[in-house]
Formats: C-alpha cells, sequence, structure tokens
C-alpha cells in the first residue's frame, strides 16, 4: 500500500510554476495576476481564499483579493465581474463559492468571460472539457488527474466508480476519466445519494473517486483487495485536538479502507493541496495565452 502525497506533488509542481514565472520575468514577460472575489465570512471559504492568495505569492503571481458583505447585491456583484472581465492587467479570476442565496451563482459564472474562467466553472469550459477540447480544467478534477500521472497508476480499461454528481468535481472526474487518454480510458460508473446498493459497485471498483462530501463513508467492507483510492472529501468537523477547534474529514474510512488498497490519499495532504495548485497551473495558462487569445 502506498499513500499518495499530495502535499509533496503540489510543492514539486509548486517550484515547476515559479521556475516558469521567473523565466517569464526575466525575459521582460507579464506577472500572471489572479483576483479572487469573496462574498461573506464563511469559515470553509475565507481559508481556501487566503490559501490561494499565499500560493500566488509563492509562485511569483500577482494576487487581488476583493471582499464584499453578504448583502451585497447581484447587480453589485456581477458589474465587478464585467470589470474584471474588461480588466487587462487581469489574467483569470475566481469568484468563491458558495454565494449567498440572494445572489445566482449559475448567472455569476456565466457572466464571467470563459478565457479568464480558471476555475473552469463556464459552461463553454465545461462543454469543451467534455469533448476533449483544450480549455481551463476546473482544480480539484485536474489535481486528481495529476496525482494518478505523477504516480504512474494505470488507468486504462480500468473500472472507476465515482461518488458524487456534483458539477465541480463529480461529473468533471467522471467525463476525464472516461476520455481516450491517460489518465483516462476508464469504465466510469457514477454513483450518488439516490444509488441502491453502493457497497455492490464499489466492491467492482478498480479506482474509486469518493466526492460526496460524506465523512467516513466508504468503509473497509466496501472495497475490494488492490483498490486505488481518491478522497476529496474535505468536511469541517469540530476538534478539541487543534488549535483551530476543527479537523478535516475525508469521505473514506482510513483505517479501515488503507490496508486492502494499492494506493490512498489522506485527508489532509492528498487531494487538497492540488487542488489550489491546479488554480496556480491555470493562472499560469491564462497569463501565457496558451489555452484562449
Ligand atoms: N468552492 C469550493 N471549491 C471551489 C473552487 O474550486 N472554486 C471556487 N471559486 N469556489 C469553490
Amino acid at each position: 500500500m502506498q499513500i499518495i502525497d499530495g502535499k509533496a506533488v503540489s510543492a514539486q509542481i509548486k517550484l515547476e510554476i515559479a521556475a516558469e514565472v521567473a523565466a517569464i520575468i526575466a525575459t521582460g514577460g507579464k506577472r500572471p495576476h489572479l483576483a479572487a472575489i469573496l462574498v461573506g465570512h464563511d469559515g470553509g471559504s475565507e481559508t481556501y481564499v487566503a490559501n490561494k492568495v499565499r500560493t500566488c505569492e509563492e509562485v511569483g503571481f500577482k494576487s487581488s483579493l476583493i471582499r464584499y458583505e453578504s448583502d451585497v447585491t447581484e447587480d453589485e456583484l456581477l458589474a465587478k465581474v464585467v470589470a474584471l472581465n474588461n480588466d487587462p492587467d487581469v489574467d483569470g479570476f475566481i469568484v468563491q463559492l458558495p454565494l449567498p442565496k440572494h445572489i445566482s451563482e449559475q448567472k455569476v459564472i456565466e457572466t464571467i468571460d470563459y478565457r479568464k474562467d480558471v476555475d473552469g466553472f463556464h459552461p463553454v469550459n465545461v462543454g469543451r472539457m467534455s469533448i476533449g477540447l483544450p480549455c481551463f480544467v476546473s482544480a480539484t478534477p485536474a489535481g486528481i488527474l495529476e496525482l494518478l500521472k505523477r504516480y504512474e497508476i494505470p488507468t486504462a480499461g480500468k473500472h472507476c466508480v465515482v461518488l458524487g454528481r456534483s458539477n465541480i468535481v463529480g461529473k468533471p472526474v467522471a467525463a476525464l476519466m472516461m476520455q481516450k487518454a491517460y489518465p483516462g480510458d476508464c469504465t466510469v460508473t457514477v454513483c450518488h445519494s439516490r444509488t441502491k446498493n453502493i457497497g455492490d459497485y464499489c466492491r467492482e471498483a478498480d479506482i474509486i473517486i469518493a466526492a460526496l462530501g460524506s465523512p467516513e463513508f466508504l468503509k473497509g467492507d466496501m472495497v475490494k483487495d488492490g483498490v486505488v483510492v481518491i478522497d476529496v472529501g474535505t468536511t469541517r468537523v469540530p476538534s478539541t485536538e487543534t488549535k483551530s477547534g476543527f479537523k478535516l474529514k475525508g469521505d473514506v474510512a482510513f483505517d479501515e479502507v488503507a490496508p486492502r488498497c494499492s494506493y490512498i490519499t489522506p485527508v489532509p495532504g492528498g487531494v487538497g493541496p492540488m487542488t489550489i495548485i491546479s488554480l496556480m497551473r491555470n493562472t499560469l495558462l491564462a497569463g501565457k495565452k496558451a489555452i484562449y487569445n
């Protein structure tokens, strides 16, 4: 059994990106610039955005954090999105989700210029991804594929079971794992909250990607020996063991499942660090106009 070290892989890729930024600057190019819009004070969102901004500094990007209180109007937010679309200094930007209920997330996403949509949430990017065209691939699915690649885990002809059907993880990772490519070429089954007998599907899986947001959902008796398990869960549960007062729990009962695996990602330190790095990679591509002009 091998633990997939997302922290180490992401640290390596961070160095690769930083080196590329340094080369761009050395040859007189423009420093890539990522902007992030954060609405309200959700604890998880605050942490994610702070990490994104810090990572920008570490790789040499310029970053801008734009904050609104949770009573910002939809019109005000949309006007800011349009302003960022039109700002030539901003190469890419994200609007951290979730947004307050009175704002349509879909409307906000569709207002973002897909050429600056480094989250890969715009329907143009989602559509292009699903038919295998160059695009911004959303960060978590891209991070998962990068881990499979860097660990040289075989995927062709394997049965990949995806747990969860969210727009951010389940749907795109299922589309990517079925594509004619490496990583990919899998037979993919997507299970979700209405699936009957999920364990029966999981026990047939060579690769399980768990993205349900249900702590320790996947148990030891739900997997076969030699399975590859990718745990995308990051539920914050209260804890007296940590200074912050919470700890992250994955969708996998790690102690039971790990002994049966050929590879498994831990939580924290697996997929999480890769997600931010994938956003940095997309921002670099945006800065270089490598996907869209
Ligand atoms: N909320 C949870 N994950 C993400 C993400 O990848 N991007 C944005 N913008 N919001 C999120």
